[in-house]
């Protein structure tokens, strides 16, 4: 494996085990990781951005540590933090410059950002493994919201895998929490006050935003 895969797949072990994965199921998030032939793409992802890159090791220490807590475990567990891993593997397609724009964004290029989790789901749509499916489902559509208001389809709450409720709780609160070019990041407090926020307008599951409240927040990092 050359020296920049090895350092993602370094990268991704320790996220799982730093998060307090058990050394099962890390080691089945490789195979699952190997068997895609994913880890070439992870490495273009944190090579074109570092700060996606971080921010998917994040999500899914964040899965990781939910996921616990529920005591789920074993192939399910793996591809949750997969799928968290994958979540934004679109993103490969958009210019460097347009994912660290320090401003807002404006509405041509929104469009141009939203088109990721589908083309991050056409990218890995091709591999043949038992779960994927769940994985593709995770990657397709993390920015769904329950109440039908998120994109790329406008989903509402029975086509939302928990799966899926799962990442996308960890992802907004992962991004939230994160210094963007355009705004420092926010405190856990405040970060958890949207996602409550989030969970009373009915975009999120308020179940997985409470397993995320109970755990110990403090200093949660995963950076590169
Ligand atoms: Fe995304
Ligand atoms: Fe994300």
């Amino acid at each position: 494996m050359p020296l920049p895969e090895r350092r993602t797949v370094l990268l991704i072990h320790a996220g799982l085990i730093g998060s307090g994965c058990d050394a099962a199921t890390t080691w089945l998030v490789h195979d699952y990781l190997s068997d895609a032939g994913v880890v070439p793409l992870l490495t273009q992802l944190r090579l074109h951005c570092a700060s996606t890159f971080s921010h998917c090791l994040k999500t899914m220490t964040f899965v990781v540590r939910i996921a616990k807590a529920m005591e789920i475990d074993g192939s399910e567990h793996a591809i949750l933090c997969v799928g968290a891993l994958l979540h934004d593997i679109g993103k490969l397609s958009l210019p460097n410059s347009l994912l660290e724009l320090p401003r807002r964004l404006r509405k041509t290029e929104l469009e141009k950002v939203r088109t990721h989790p589908e083309v991050g789901y056409d990218s890995v749509s091709d591999k043949r493994i038992l779960g994927w499916n769940a994985v593709l489902d995770i990657i397709r559509h993390h920015h769904e919201y329950l109440d039908g208001s998120g994109y790329p389809f406008g989903l509402t709450a029975p086509h939302i895998s928990w799966r899926t409720r799962c990442v996308s709780v960890c992802d907004v609160f992962s991004a939230l929490t994160e210094d963007r070019p355009y705004r420092p990041a926010m405190s856990t407090e405040t970060a958890l006050g949207i996602l409550n926020d989030m969970v009373l307008a009915g975009k999120l599951d308020g179940d997985i935003v409470d397993a995320l409240r109970a755990l110990d927040l403090g200093g949660e990092v995963a950076h590169e």
